[in-house]
């Protein structure tokens, strides 16, 4: 009898202590799921595991996070959102404004976010003054990865120009090469688009064209060559490439079934998780044109209740931008640190590149946010020039028309 009462006894006060140590926690909504993307929020999960925290896993497949973000809105359209959101540009505002978003500022003050972030990273981490984002790194989006071996044996120079980009394609497509590893999706599509546009509009045209809206650039004739090169690139990619996941584009650089890919450098990653060492197995460089299209990756926090759940997301807050986690998730992701005190001595030769375009490009004033990886307009506008672009890209529409049809899409989305 005494014995079956201290036993129940110490069963409560084990609950008791179980229930008191539960700590903090964060159910987590991202779409990190290719073979480099794991790898890098594995880092998050495990130093948060490691400061006690306890993280529900919400991952929603699917490259540039579109089916991501309509599982959030339908939580949080059921009252039911999570702690913490992979969210970017101006969809954190959007977010704001809808009144859901947590206060993080006293994390970002006590951690003095503002001395180890660029200013233009901070102000999208912003909302009417307040932080409501903690950014995680830097990706570019304008760049060309290569299949060194590929290039090589068909004597190509990693091209400069679009001009040498087709000269190049050309030669491989006559020498029984996919020139162009690309998966028809939306987003991708977009993603080869704005890297084109950016080339062929420079860094004021692009400027004007996915930033400001500006309707003669969007009619003008550099934006019908833009479609005109868009065409070309069309007639480089296999017939296979409807559905394709942006990952197996890149493995088909990995494993010498196509030539290039246009992508960001979370292709870098998937390269780095299957041991692909740049300079000897693939080739990165900035494609053809000025200028730095950049898309920083963002966590926000929503408004939740309980203790131990807003306790998860300032420690979450805390981690994402301290100096380890910067370090080694972005070694994996194919990014480079959105903090500006990183020691960059164990990064490769391509967020070398990176890191010193950036520098380069902010101080020139061709710093840009990437349109097709929402850092430069609201979801309507940018979601109208992307319909364009995919529309033009699986059919016979001529340029005259892409470009009548982008104006009005536009004007439409205001
Ligand atoms: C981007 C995101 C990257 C990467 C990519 C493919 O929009 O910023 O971190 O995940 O989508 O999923």
């Amino acid at each position: 009898m005494r014995n079956s009462v201290f036993a129940a006894t110490s069963t409560l006060a084990l609950l008791a202590a179980v229930s008191v140590s539960a700590g903090p926690q964060a159910e987590v909504l991202h779409w990190w799921t290719s073979g480099g993307e794991a790898k890098s929020v594995a880092v998050l999960q495990e130093e948060f595991a490691a400061n006690g925290g306890t993280w529900t896993d919400m991952p929603v497949a699917g490259g540039g996070g579109d089916a991501a973000m309509t599982a959030l809105r339908a939580r949080v359209l059921s009252g039911n959102a999570p702690a913490a959101v992979q969210l970017k540009g101006p969809a954190i505002q959007e977010w704001f404004d809808e009144g859901v978003l947590a206060d993080i500022s006293s994390v970002a003050e006590a951690e003095g976010w503002d001395k180890v972030l660029p200013a233009s990273i901070a102000a999208h981490m912003k909302c009417e003054g307040s932080w409501c984002a903690a950014p995680v790194n830097v990706h570019r989006v304008d760049w060309l990865w290569a299949n060194a071996e590929i290039l090589s044996a068909n004597d190509i120079e990693m091209p400069t120009s679009w001009a040498e980009f087709n000269a190049a394609a050309d030669k491989l497509q006559a020498a029984g090469v996919i020139p162009l590893a690309h998966g028809g999706q939306a987003w991708q599509d977009a993603t080869v688009f704005e890297v084109v546009a950016l080339g062929i509009l420079g860094v004021e045209g692009f400027h004007k064209a996915f930033v400001e809206l500006d309707p003669a650039t969007l009619t003008s004739d550099k934006m019908h060559a833009v479609f005109d090169q868009m065409r070309k690139m069309r007639g480089y990619v296999d017939s296979n490439f409807p559905g394709r996941d942006w990952n197996l584009a890149t493995s088909m650089v990995m494993n010498g079934e196509a030539a290039f890919q246009i992508m960001g450098d979370w292709a870098k990653g998937e390269f780095l998780a299957a041991g692909k060492v740049p300079g000897e197995d693939f080739l990165c460089a900035s494609a053809p044109g000025n200028g730095f299209l950049y898309n920083v990756d963002s966590f926000a926090m929503f408004d939740v209740d309980g203790a131990e759940k807003q306790d998860g997301q300032a420690l979450l807050a805390k981690l994402i931008v301290g100096q380890n986690f910067q370090k080694v998730f972005n070694l994996n992701k194919g990014s480079i640190p959105a903090r500006v005190d990183v020691n960059m001595a164990e990064f490769d030769s391509c967020a070398h590149l990176s890191a010193a375009e950036m520098t380069s490009s902010s101080k020139e004033g061709s710093l840009l946010p990437s349109y097709a990886h929402g850092m430069a307009l609201r979801g309507a506008q940018s979601g109208a020039i992307t319909d364009v672009v995919t529309a033009h890209f699986n059919s016979d529409m001529s340029s005259d028309e892409a470009v009548t049809m982008l104006e009005n899409a536009v004007r439409n989305s205001l």
